[in-house]
């Protein structure tokens, strides 16, 4: 058992929290703040206990000094400020250094420092990245406590996800252990008849996690480049749509729809765009796609299809969109299942950075019973039932 916030003493402590404030931000605007509110609990729970509280976290992939200009976290601090209106949070543009030791020797208890990127730590040396430990040590003394809460950066073996929790006491904050244990009860050991409904583009990504998958549930519906590249393998001429080119990966899906094909549901009608003009918009049934066409959503006979395994379901499983949603004309396939989802009464868990971000664009944001903060995290978690971040916590309660 990894040790919990709660089994902690905090009182009066140095906390340093690794969160995951990686998120969508233009023109100094946050777009999305699901991230940032979902770990206000232990915000709240270390002020009270009078802490010192230092937070760290990555934001984009920083490789070079003009990514930096990008991809600082000073937005992130002044939009916590506000949110949590308090004058006590502050912005450090360091995280290494002598004057983050100073600035933090300065902190009064119930403030709040937000250092720079942990990222910027990449550039030259991706000492961030490849787990530098004189880096992680670093990080780990300016602390008592080390609370890992960046659920959606734990399946990187980085200094900040990894490293930290080597050199100091550390545990879960409560944002990873919700995520942990909703993922556990849900979807690893679900309540049947339990669908997955897999969209995506890439089938590459996803194999590990169809894998670990089907053996658990009852049906599995694809859609999007998921589903394209099934239909490939079973000889369906899909023209030029967006397809894995990979052999092997064609290979292992064809032995697995096979194996599995009572579970399988793959769909039966399209809309299509031509190559020649996008905007030319057509139904097709699925085995008559021409070579110069692309499939862009589900069609209705599918829809109809699909919903008799949702209906019929206790636990559902959401990961990617069947359709290129983004486009109105390609939107209707993931609307109408979105739609089925809710009425179905199902437990719904959205899991993955794309279907989340639909469910939440398309009004959907609080009609499911979990969406959870990670992208690849919760595929590697459901996959795996490990994340590397994990292991380094400390164990047992104290
Ligand atoms: C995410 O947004 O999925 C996490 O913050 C991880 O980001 P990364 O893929 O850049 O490591």
């Amino acid at each position: 058992m990894k040790k919990c916030l709660q089994d902690v003493n905090v009182k009066n402590k140095k906390v340093l929290v690794r969160v995951d404030f990686n998120v969508p931000i233009a023109n100094g605007k946050i777009l999305d703040d699901t991230k940032i509110k979902a770990v206000f609990d232990t915000f709240y729970y270390l002020l009270q206990e009078n802490c010192k509280i230092i937070l760290i976290s990555h934001l984009g992939k920083v490789r070079s000094q003009a990514d930096k200009k990008k991809y600082s976290l000073e937005p992130v601090a002044n939009y916590l400020k506000e949110q949590l209106n308090r004058e006590e949070v502050y912005f450090s543009k360091e995280n290494y250094g002598i004057e983050v030791l100073n600035r933090i020797n300065e902190m009064l208890p119930r403030d709040i420092l937000v250092l720079e990127n942990t990222r910027f730590m990449d550039v030259p040396n991706k000492l961030e990245s490849n787990c530098d430990a004189q880096l992680a040590e670093f990080w780990a003394s300016l602390c008592d406590v080390f609370v890992n809460e960046a659920f959606g950066a734990s399946h990187r073996k980085h200094a900040s996800t990894y490293g930290i929790a080597l050199y100091v006491p550390s545990c879960l904050g409560f944002l990873m252990q919700k995520e942990i244990g909703m993922l556990n009860r849900l979807v690893i050991h679900p309540v049947h008849p339990f669908t997955v409904i897999m969209g995506g583009a890439k089938l590459d990504d996803k194999m590990a996690l169809i894998e670990s998958l089907l053996p658990k549930c009852d049906y599995i519906l694809c859609g999007g480049g998921i589903a394209n590249t099934c239909l490939k393998a079973l000889g369906f001429s899909v023209g030029e749509s967006l397809v894995s080119d990979s052999e092997e990966t064609i290979e292992k899906i064809k032995k697995l729809l096979f194996q599995y094909k009572e579970k399988f549901m793959l769909p039966l009608d399209a809309i299509v765009s031509s190559t020649y003009d996008y905007n030319f918009v057509q139904y097709k049934l699925i085995n008559k796609i021409q070579d110069n066409e692309m499939i862009l959503d589900i069609g209705t006979k599918t829809l109809q299809k699909y919903s008799t395994a949702i209906m019929n379901s206790k636990t559902i499983f959401l990961n990617g969109t069947v359709g290129a949603y983004e486009n109105e004309k390609f939107a209707n396939g993931t609307k109408e299942l979105l739609s089925m989802l809710k009425k179905s009464g199902a437990v719904v868990v959205v899991g993955g950075g794309d279907a989340a971000s639909s469910v939440k664009n398309l009004g959907y944001g609080n009609a499911f019973t979990y969406i959870s903060t990670g992208g690849g995290a919760t595929l590697t978690y459901i996959s795996s039932e490990n994340l590397v971040a994990l292991e380094s916590i400390s164990e047992g309660a104290d």
